[in-house]
């Protein structure tokens, strides 16, 4: 049994908890604002392969490995904490709205096959099949029936409700983890990781199936329709240090595209506007690894912390287990920027 700090309790650093908690360790983690961050703003998109992109290759890999925990983390952890997570992997609509958005949507649909992911082009008629509330003026689009979704704040709160969590600082730990998102960076001094402003508005509303993810006027925006009525809108990308204003440039960013795209989403209620700081990194990889004896680093999951969480807590077990990270989170130490981390 070890001893283990984990510094942050986003969904990054509530997962590992979780996972060592299971396995017989002594865990605590630390956060004046546990479920807060990134994790509290974020959609809670699955989706390996929307997120797939041009260049990143070695992260696909570790994205589609993700994806595959994803049924059995959600299935154990609902059942642990007797919460529901607002869990779904039935598919994701891509859509473009305009003929030039399909140009695009069309290259990223032959990029995701020369990748293997499994996606399924649409005409226009077929992607208002899936989702009956488009506009009849969409171009077309494709499936990506891999991908799916999860409430993050309830993810947070089950396992917010199976682990300590304090909001002061660790006693000595024998086994530290830096979970704290882009916060991270003040507490491993060159860490390349920093905030990635997005805002996102949550809408409420009946009626839309399905996650869509769309390309208007050569923006993209997504919606995440949940059981409970929740229409999530996401995500500017905005390099702005730790700004959270909320802007109406920002929201008028997300919402002209998604009235576009889903005329009805108008007269849906505007519940909250908010923006929240992503861990960003150079290769938009994360930052997992051994950074000095007794402090681990797992932040800078960008984009993708929701899906990555089950794949980053089993890592941290794993590391605890065998005293070595898997060989599939090898490839994303903070030190393949430079040496300065060993
Ligand atoms: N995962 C989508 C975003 O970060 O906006």
């Amino acid at each position: 049994m070890t001893t283990v700090a984990v510094i942050g309790g986003g969904v990054i650093g509530l997962a590992i908890a979780w996972r060592c908690l299971e396995r017989g360790h002594e865990v605590s983690v630390h956060d004046p604002d546990p479920g807060g961050g990134a994790t509290g703003v974020a959609a809670g998109m699955l989706a390996a392969t929307g997120e797939a992109r041009f260049g990143e290759e070695p992260l696909h890999r570790l994205l589609l490995a993700a994806a595959r925990r994803w049924p059995e983390f959600a299935a154990a952890l609902a059942s642990a904490s007797k919460k529901d997570l607002s869990y779904r992997s039935d598919g994701t609509v891509l859509v473009a709205g305009t003929d030039d958005d399909l140009r695009a949507v069309t290259r990223l649909v032959d990029f995701h096959r020369r990748c293997g992911l499994p996606v399924q082009p649409l005409t226009a008629a077929e992607v208002r099949e899936r989702e009956p509330l488009l506009s009849p003026r969409v171009r077309g689009g494709a499936f990506l029936p891999d991908d799916g979704q999860v409430d993050p704040r309830r993810v947070a709160r089950a396992l917010m409700s199976l682990v300590p969590v304090s909001d002061t600082p660790p006693e000595d730990a024998e086994l530290t983890v830096i979970a704290a998102g882009h916060a991270s960076a003040g507490l491993v001094p060159g860490l390349p990781v920093r905030p990635v402003k997005g805002q996102i508005l949550r809408l409420r509303g009946m009626g839309l199936t399905r996650v869509i993810r769309g390309h208007v006027a050569n923006r993209s925006v997504y919606i995440v329709p949940r059981a409970d009525g929740e229409v999530v809108v996401g995500a500017t990308e905005e390099e702005r240090g730790t700004d959270t204003t909320v802007t109406a440039g920002g929201v008028l960013d997300l919402l002209r595209p998604a009235v576009a795209l889903v005329p009805g989403l108008a007269e849906y209620e505007l519940v909250e506007a908010t923006a929240g700081l992503r861990p960003g990194t150079p290769d938009n990889a994360p930052l997992i690894g051994v950074v000095r004896p007794g402090v681990v680093v797992a932040t800078g999951h960008y984009r993708d912390g929701v899906l990555l969480a089950p794949v980053t807590a089993d890592a941290i077990v794993e590391l605890l287990d065998t005293g070595e990270l898997p060989e599939l989170v090898k490839p994303f130490h903070p030190n393949r920027f430079t040496d300065v981390h060993r």
